[in-house]
């Protein structure tokens, strides 16, 4: 592969960041994930916008322009000949040299970090047909995690212990409602509504959530931002998680109960249609 380091591209064995660099030290750093079909990258624009957001919340310097970033995405994209696929671009406050717990000076350089994944048939995942069963864990993660920081231990393990209890993804919990997936956000389905918990703080803003919400109220489907209990989405119609690289996947059991009839529902099923009809 070959991958982008602060403006250079290189085979991935070349590519270095320091030691003292404030992301491998501190988790200082935020990050973004674009799919790709068919060559094309999907919502571009709306993770570059996210980025920014990230970046302004931390008070890291943003060091590329719109231009810059679109440039290497498609850069990367063209060298390794990606048809469907990822990429992943992190962008950290830098090396300041030493380790300390300020902020270096904000003159330092951030640290820019792109490589890409390819993903043959991303958008046909066999998954999608028959859904994922997840487990419900507490909610362990810091009060921001509208920021898409790269301080991911926390959702890590959660994957970890749904990989263990032999399911496919975990359902992190606050307060004994629902804030989102591992790597994903969460909804049910009931009576026809789409139930998905609102924007805060406490979950990130995820573009793929934008896209479908907006695709669902084209459709004339009924969509209500709120929290819901792991209760209320084992007793639901349906239920779905969204994000860049699972697109819209069906969710069919949670701590082992069956959602509706246990099989991909029908809001799910065309929710995933229309993203990737309209995504190509
Ligand atoms: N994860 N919630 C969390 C905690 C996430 O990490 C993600 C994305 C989402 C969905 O956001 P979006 O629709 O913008 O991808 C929600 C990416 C895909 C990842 O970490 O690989």
């Amino acid at each position: 592969r070959t991958v982008y380091v602060n403006g250079e591209y290189l085979p991935e064995d070349q590519a270095q960041v320091s030691i003292f660099d404030r992301g491998f030290l501190m988790a200082d750093g935020v990050y973004e994930v674009v799919s790709v079909l068919d060559g094309k990258m999907i919502d571009f624009d709306g993770h570059l916008v996210r980025l920014k957001r990230s970046l302004s919340e931390l008070s890291i310097t943003n060091p590329l322009s719109d231009e810059d970033y679109l440039a290497a995405h498609r850069e990367l994209v063209a060298r390794n000949g990606i048809g469907d696929g990822l990429v992943y671009l992190q962008v950290t406050r830098g090396n300041p040299g030493d380790r300390d717990f300020a902020y270096p000076p904000a003159d330092t350089v951030p640290t820019v970090v792109m490589f890409t994944q390819a993903k043959p048939g991303l958008a046909d995942a066999p998954a999608a047909r028959t859904g994922w069963k997840v487990v419900s864990v507490e909610d362990l993660r810091w009060g921001r995690r509208d920021i898409k920081t790269v301080q991911l231990l926390y959702p890590s393990m959660a994957k970890m212990e749904a990989k263990a209890r032999g399911v496919d993804d975990a359902w992190m919990v606050e307060d004994g409602k629902v804030t989102e997936g591992t790597s994903n956000n969460a909804y049910i389905v009931k009576d026809g509504t789409i139930v998905t918990r609102e924007l805060s703080h406490d979950i990130l803003h995820g573009i793929t959530r934008a896209a479908v919400l907006r695709f669902a109220q084209e459709a004339q489907m009924k969509v209500e931002e709120r929290a819901f209990t792991i209760a209320e989405a084992q007793e639901a119609d349906e239920a779905f998680v969204t994000s860049a690289s699972a697109f819209v996947m069906p969710v069919v059991e949670i701590d082992g109960a069956a959602v509706g009839s246990g099989t991909v529902g029908p809001v799910a099923k065309r929710l995933r249609e229309i993203y990737i009809e309209e995504s190509r």
